[in-house]
Formats: structure tokens, sequence, C-alpha cells
């Protein structure tokens, strides 16, 4: 099968290097705007000099470049696509009725929204699938996807929620990650270490409430000992607001994320 990723960039990369290192695709291709040499961890993607050649090429194409630019994208490559080829978007907020406008062509199109941990194998994506997907382009869509960590389906009107939710997400741990470990640094850890330990406490507590079951409230109880330090630090939290200005956060992403393609 080949693979084809329509705009090498950030999260095309992302693509590229998960599905070397945890896929089981042996041939990728891509392009960028500006055609230049693929870099050396990428040796493994043949670069085309269009996007067209590209479309010609590909089984599945994954169109990963900025919503402004899906519309010249695909009517570019209109020509090229036929019966058999596999649609898949990562753009946000663009549907896949105005993709297949802008295609010309009654083609089957899968928008995905993954994120960027899809680049170790611990990704999220979330899918969903325009009328003319079978089961069988959707699984295939699905298998890509979960080589590159779990994926979850949903109806499309909640594609903005999930790219506020999980595709922005990784940014908002990021943040976290900064923070808890500046404390660190100044409470005399070195920052090599802090980093660490925030990184680590970060990632094996969202392992314990994926592997648990357990609603994340009934997991931070029992972090709580009564009068002991941790309730102090939540109450530091809770002043701060820190639940509802991260709730917040992420319906502003998906607020925005609807009018991208506007
Ligand atoms: N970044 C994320 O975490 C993430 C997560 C989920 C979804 N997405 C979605 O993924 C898409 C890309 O985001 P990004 O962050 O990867 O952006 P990006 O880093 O700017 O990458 C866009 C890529 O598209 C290429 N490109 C632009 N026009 C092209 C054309 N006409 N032909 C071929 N290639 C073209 C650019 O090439 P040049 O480098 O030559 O300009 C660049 O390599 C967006 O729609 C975004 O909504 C991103």
């Amino acid at each position: 099968m080949n693979v084809g990723i329509l705009g090498l960039g950030t999260l095309g990369r992302t693509l590229a290097l998960g599905l070397r290192e945890h896929g089981h695709v042996t041939t990728l291709g891509a392009t960028t705007r500006t055609p230049r040499e693929a870099p050396p961890e990428l040796a493994h993607v043949q670069i085309f000099a269009s996007n067209v050649e590209l479309a010609r090429w590909s089984d599945v194409l994954f169109l990963c470049v900025k919503p402004f630019q899906m519309e010249s994208v695909l009517r570019e490559i209109a020509p090229e696509l036929r019966e058999g080829l596999l649609l898949i978007s990562n753009a946000a907020s663009v549907r896949i009725e105005q993709l297949g406008k802008w295609a010309q062509w009654r083609l089957p199109i899968v928008r995905a929204m993954p994120n960027m941990p899809c680049r170790i194998g611990a990704g999220m994506t979330v899918l969903t699938a325009g009328s003319d997907v079978s089961d069988e382009e959707l699984s295939l869509a699905r298998s890509l996807f979960e080589v590159l960590g779990r994926v979850a389906i949903v109806e499309e009107n909640l594609m903005d929620a999930a790219t506020g939710l999980s595709a922005c997400g990784p940014a908002y741990v990021y943040l976290i990650v900064e923070a808890m470990s500046e404390a660190g640094v100044k409470l005399g850890i070195p920052r090599k270490t802090a980093t660490l330990l925030a990184a680590q406490a970060l990632y094996g507590s969202a392992k314990l409430v994926l592997e648990s079951n357990l609603h994340p409230a009934a997991l931070k109880d029992e972090v709580t000992t009564p009068a002991g330090c941790t309730v102090d630090a939540l109450t530091v939290l809770e002043e701060g607001r820190m639940r509802s200005t991260l709730l917040n956060a992420v319906v502003a992403a998906a607020s925005r994320s609807a009018e991208l393609s506007a």
C-alpha cells in the first residue's frame, strides 16, 4: 500500500515518523510546498515533485496542510482523484461536505484529528467518516492511526470539540510540565531531574486513569491524605481556578477550531 502525505510539516512529519517507528507501512511518499530533500530522519519517505504525482501514486492520501490551504490543494489534485483512493483530511475545522465540493468527486473522505504523541506511538486520533466511506475504508483509516496510538470515532459535529481537547491537549500538558518543573527548580532540584519528575508524574497519572478505569476524582482522593500536603496544594489550585481555567481553555480552542475554515 502506498501512503502519501501531502504537507510534510509538523503533523506530516509526525505521521511519517510514527508510521516508520510503529507501523507496518513500507511505502511512504510526501510533498511540501517548497520541494526539498527529506531530512535525515525521514530518509524513508520518497519526496514527490508535485502534489499531482503524489495523488496519482497514493492508495491512501493524508492531507496535512493548513485549513486555508485545503481548497487550492484539493482543486489542484482533483484531476488525479479516482476510485480506490482514500483521502484522510487532518485539517481542523474543514467539513467533509466542503472537502468533497473542492475535490469535485464523490470520494471516500475521512477526517482525522491526531495529536503530537502519535510520533512515539502514544497518540490520540479522533476520526469521523463521510457517507461515501465503506466499513472497510474506515477500518483501514483506523488501523493506520492505531499503530500511532489510540483511536476514537465520533460524529462530525464533535470534531471541533475533539480538536480543542485532544489535538491541542498536548500544549496544555507541556505548560503544566514546564510549570511543575520550574517549581522543582525553585525548590532546588536540578532542572533535568525536575522535568523528569514532573513529566513522569503526568505520564504515570494519565496511564493510571486509562488502566484503572477509575474516575480521576477517586484517584485524586487516594493521593490526598487528610491534613497532608496534597490538600494544601489543591487548595491553592482551586483558588487559582485551575479547573475552570482549563475547562474554558478547551472550550476556547474548540470555538476557534470552528472558525478556522470560515
Ligand atoms: N500540529 C498539530 O499538532 C496538528 C494536530 C492535528 C491536526 N493538525 C492539522 O494539520 C494541518 C497541518 O498543521 P501543521 O501544524 O503540520 O502545519 P505546518 O507545520 O505549517 O505544515 C504544513 C505543511 O504543508 C505544506 N504545504 C502547504 N501548502 C502546500 C501545497 N500547496 N503543497 C504541498 N505542501 C504544502 C507546507 O510546506 P512548506 O513547509 O514548504 O511551507 C508544510 O510542510 C493543519 O490543517 C492542522 O489543523 C495539526
